[in-house]
């Protein structure tokens, strides 16, 4: 039939029979690309479900006819674009279906790594013809599934609730879960999860490495049959293929598996070793001090300093200047990049002299993508906005973006970042991004169809060309908080500030969304005020900190407005933080509960050889302390024959409590009672009820002798 089917797709099969695949074949083509598990589809080829491409030909029909030719083996694919993909992949699986009346080729490359189960999976489309044709939709991976009993886990919500965690049941009909701003956006993310009910555990999820409008459809049919489609969102969308041109979609990943939990696993650990650059793999993200919520757009050189001095004395280890740095106010100078010198009266360097001076790295914020009609570059560049010629556009923030489709665009922005990073000495930079595309248009970029992916293109180019240059430079993304939080933008950051919200309970909910996709590693989670800026709930600086640990931990208060007891307690949750750094942002992360479902539940994160763990459990009691019951709280992840010594983090205003010996086995069958140990925690300025304790877990052989002998 010139077809090829995915047969299978599940747990690795150790045979090689395949009679075990045969079966009832259709004969009638039409009903066999319905029936069978394709893992191309397209228009013409006899199947009416949501298809992989829409190609309209030369003859302005929408009909191709594919045929499949030949699979080949490939080492180290290495695509020829800007896009990102999935760093040293072993082999890959090329198959290739033509098109012989358009002369089109189709090409699917399945690619596999070492130590992971997840497959990446490339598209080309190459014209071979000599007309240009338009592809109109094109996703990067096409799965049927078996079976239509589905529940679909998305991540969605909006600034400050991002990535909250939504399950659906897939009913006969399609279910979209995409984003049309131009960028991955806060209302929903492109990680989703399938599962499959009725029929043993069968759990599918899905990613796409791409920073722009996205899309998952989910489609159950009516033979029996449900099928994921992902890819770039078509919307606004017709590139152009001229003759002898190939088009390259992003790479998605896909991955099977019979637990949540390992599909959790098996994301953190490929995010870690083949997302992020190379450069940084394995790095602990140092523990950030950031100014934003301290002092806005309103502070001196000398309160800076003084917020500098305190950091490094509690043990913080990068001082980052968030906005403010070139202006007063968020009404102008974006894209200048010109230090206020009101504010700096010398000059940039010398301030970062100063941090430097104090044993601190330092770091600046941009936002690259953007600019305000208040500026130098506006006033002399009015064309490199992306807007739309006499047509009245958008306006998010008081600003506009830049048009990344243009290269002299991206040239001016490289020019000037990389001399702010070499002269200044940056160690850092947190790149936001603070609005959605609306106007968008390029007098450069001809065909407005092809906009987005090109400006992808340009913004990804950019970034490597920087990262290139500074591999040491670490990145933090960021999108009005978590509005990019996607694998395109990890593929050259370290980790992604995750959201503006930081109301310790509502991070919760945030945080625990985000983890099922997104390893701990790339997860920045700050201790703010409280009463929270965001929220007005009040929260004590041991909660704060205990919720801000499950990630990347940073600090964004004045410490000029804290109390000797909170400065205090601060140094040593860094002390401590430092300690398990490593376990913290790189360990086995498992939920034990869920905030979604439970008000007592846990996150716990455990050493490779599980000689270390930790777990911070959280309750949270609305009822206050008529909630809390002293039932055992069962950890998990703990090897069962190994004995640990249990200790609970010395949290401020509660009796030391010394620590006890147990085996896994009974920490994770009968737990540890800890009702107790939560009502003594922080009540004072506890609006949001929440009691959290950490509890950490170390093998004796592991503990330093004099705390052995014990
Ligand atoms: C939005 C970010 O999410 C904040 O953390 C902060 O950097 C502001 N932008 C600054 O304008």
């Amino acid at each position: 039939y010139d077809d090829l089917l995915t047969l299978y797709y599940g747990n690795r099969l150790i045979g090689n029979n395949f009679e075990l695949f045969e079966g009832q074949r259709y004969n009638d083509l039409s009903e066999r690309r319905m029936r069978e598990k394709q893992s191309f589809s397209f228009i013409g080829g006899g199947d009416v479900r949501e298809p992989s491409i829409i190609i309209k030909n030369f003859d302005g029909s929408f009909v191709n006819k594919f045929k499949y030719t030949k699979s080949y083996l490939e080492k180290k694919y290495m695509p020829n674009t800007f896009l990102p993909y999935a760093k040293d992949s072993l082999t890959s699986l090329v198959s290739e279906y033509y098109d012989e009346e358009s002369e089109i080729i189709y090409r699917r490359i399945y690619s596999v790594f070492k130590d992971s189960d997840i497959i990446a999976v490339n598209c080309e489309i190459e014209n071979f013809s000599n007309h240009a044709i338009h592809v109109l939709s094109a996703s990067s991976v096409t799965l049927d599934l078996e079976g239509t009993d589905y529940d679909l886990t998305t991540f969605s919500g909006a600034w400050g609730r991002e990535r909250w965690r939504t399950t659906n049941k897939i009913k006969n009909g399609i279910f979209i879960n995409d984003s049309k701003t131009g960028s991955s956006s806060p209302y929903r993310n492109p990680f989703i999860m399938l599962k499959r009910n009725g029929i043993g555990n069968s759990f599918y999820a899905f990613n796409l490495i791409y920073s722009g409008s996205h899309k998952e459809s989910v489609e159950q049919f009516s033979y029996n049959n449900t099928r994921v489609n992902v890819g770039i969102n078509d919307f606004c969308f017709d590139y152009i293929l001229s003759c002898g041109e190939t088009f390259i979609l992003p790479q998605a990943l896909m991955i099977y598996s019979e637990s949540e939990n390992d599909i959790t696993k098996q994301m953190h650990y490929f995010v870690n070793n083949n997302i992020i650059p190379c450069a940084k793999r394995g790095c602990p993200r140092p523990i950030v001090y950031n100014s934003w919520e301290s002092v806005y757009f309103n502070f001196t050189e000398d309160k800076l300093i003084g917020l500098a001095e305190k950091a490094k004395a509690l043990g913080i280890e990068l001082f980052v200047l968030d906005d403010g740095w070139f202006r007063d106010d968020d009404k102008s100078n974006l894209g200048d990049w010109n230090v206020c010198k009101s504010k700096f009266k010398n000059g940039l360097a010398d301030f970062a002299k100063r941090i430097h001076g104090l044993g601190l790295k330092f770091g600046l914020w941009f936002e690259p993508e953007s600019i305000s009609e208040k500026s130098e570059l506006y006033n002399s560049h009015p064309d490199y906005a992306m807007v739309v010629p006499r047509k009245t556009p958008i306006r998010i923030r008081n600003q506009l973006l830049l048009d990344l489709t243009n290269d002299s665009v991206t040239e001016y922005l490289y020019g000037i970042i990389s001399d702010i990073v070499e002269k200044v000495k940056l160690d850092y930079i947190k790149w936001d991004f603070n609005r959605y595309m609306t106007d968008r248009y390029s007098p450069v970029c001809c065909n407005n169809g092809e906009y987005e992916y090109r400006y992808y293109c340009g913004l990804y180019k950019l970034l490597k060309k920087i990262t290139d240059r500074f591999p040491n430079l670490i990145i933090e993304s960021c999108a009005s908080g978590g509005s990019r939080f996607d694998l395109g933008m990890l593929s050259f950051s370290s980790y992604i500030w995750c959201s503006d919200n930081t109301d310790a309970r509502e991070r919760i909910f945030i945080q625990e969304g985000t983890l099922c996709g997104y390893p701990q590693s790339v997860l920045s989670a700050h201790v703010s005020a409280s009463p929270n800026h965001q929220t007005g709930n009040k929260t004590s600086i041991e909660n704060r900190f205990n919720i801000a640990a499950v990630g990347c931990l940073g600090y964004e208060l004045d410490f000029d407005k804290c109390s000797e007891t909170e400065l205090d307690g601060i140094k040593r949750q860094i002390a401590f933080y430092k300690r398990y750094i490593e376990l913290l942002q790189f360990g086995e992360f498992l939920k034990i509960g869920s905030a979604y479902e439970d008000d007592l539940f846990g996150y716990m994160t455990v050493s490779d050889n599980k000689r270390t763990a930790i777990c911070v459990v959280i309750k949270l009691c609305d009822c206050g302390e008529l909630g809390i019951n002293d039932f055992p709280f069962r950890f998990a992840g703990l090897s069962p024959n190994i004995e640990y010594n249990v200790c609970i983090r010395n949290q401020v205003n509660k009796e030391k409590i010394s620590g006890f010996r147990a085996y896994g086995q009974d920490l994770c069958s009968y737990g540890v009672k800890i009702g107790k140990l939560l009502k003594e925690t922080d009540r004072e300025n506890n609006s949001n009820s929440i009691r959290s304790v950490i509890f950490v877990f170390e093998s004796i052989e592991c503990l330093p002798s004099d705390e052995k002998k014990r």
